[in-house]
């Protein structure tokens, strides 16, 4: 076999790095995904599977669905393009096997569309695993065995060059009760779960099974500052050139973290509370770069 090219090597390399910088409060998972995509982008995954599977455990909003499109961004460029995501909560009833797969021997359904958008190559992600009907359940573990999928028209997909992620927030709310234990102690606690309201064989299927934690406090204004300073990147190519000023991300925090949903809220309040501090500034004929300060529970610009 030829070698592939020395900065693709390079890339893989840096993998590691990459995921860490953007991947917050979850260090234990880095370096159990990263083998199993350097084997398959090396081509040394099992012939005839999925170049790798990764059952991502945990409560909401703290990382599953973040880590998967950055590894699926970084290996194959355009992460909305070639992630097929699937949420099984809409897969819950017998006829939603038609949805997925098509409904007569003209259609391709769901899955057939992904994956001509995906043009055959990138990531799966089935979300809410727990929540699929039996039989896409059945669609699944062929997925994972076999790397293939019939559509209603007949025709097999090749999934052969797809990393499959499955998720699943089972155990998340006893989790609650088990903020002082180890994280061994919990690991064990959620697998166990899992594997007793999932099928074995599914469970036994992947190659790789991460918990995810809860955010800290400390990971939780980690996340902040990184999506700050992406509003702040994206405010300054429009004039408005702004730095960090005290209190700005405890306000962050405060406002889009809350224990029941993680960071999932934290965008949206990090572009509304900016866009509110240049907008009122401009509209008041105030000078729109500065230093963005916590005021009253607002942001606002000290010029
Ligand atoms: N560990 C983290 N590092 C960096 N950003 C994070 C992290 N956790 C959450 N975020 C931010 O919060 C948002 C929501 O997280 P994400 O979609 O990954 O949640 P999830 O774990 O998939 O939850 P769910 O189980 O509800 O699908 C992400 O888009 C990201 O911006
Ligand atoms: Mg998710």
């Amino acid at each position: 076999m030829t070698s592939p090219p020395t900065e693709h090597l390079q890339r893989l390399k840096d993998l590691p790095d990459y995921l860490s910088g953007l991947i917050i409060g979850q260090e234990h998972v880095i370096p159990k995904v990263v083998p199993t995509l350097q084997n398959g982008e090396l081509g040394l995954a099992d012939p005839g599977r999925p170049k790798g599977t990764f059952l991502f455990l945990g409560p909401t909003g703290v990382g599953k669905t973040e880590l998967t499109l950055l590894m699926c961004g970084y290996l194959f460029g355009d992460a909305e393009k070639h992630c097929i995501r699937l949420d099984m909560s809409e897969y819950q009833n017998q006829e939603s096997l038609q949805l997925l797969l098509g409904q007569n021997e003209t259609s391709r359904g769901n899955m057939g569309r992904f994956y001509d958008r995906s043009e055959g190559r990138g990531f799966i992600l089935f979300d809410e695993i727990e929540k699929a009907h039996p039989r896409v359940l059945d669609i699944f573990l062929q997925v994972l065995d076999a790397a293939r999928i019939t559509v209603a028209n007949g025709e097999t997909l090749n999934l052969s060059q797809f990393y499959i992620v499955a998720t699943s927030n089972i155990g998340s709310e006893a989790l609650m009760d088990l903020k002082n234990s180890s994280m061994a102690t919990i690991e064990r606690f959620i697998v166990d779960l899992a594997a007793a309201e999932l099928r074995p064989e599914v469970l036994a299927r992947f190659n790789v099974r991460c918990v995810f934690q809860r955010l800290g406090f400390k990971a939780q204004k980690q996340i902040a500052g990184i999506m700050l300073n992406k509003e702040l990147k994206l405010l300054r190519k429009k004039g408005h050139d702004l730095t960090l000023g005290a209190g700005v991300v405890e306000l962050i925090v405060a406002e889009g973290v809350e224990p029941r949903l993680g960071a999932r809220r934290m965008r949206t309040t990090v572009e509304s509370h900016c866009r509110h501090a240049v907008r009122d500034a401009m509209l008041n004929g105030r000078p729109t770069s500065g230093e963005l300060i916590s005021q009253n529970g607002r942001l606002v610009i000290h010029s």
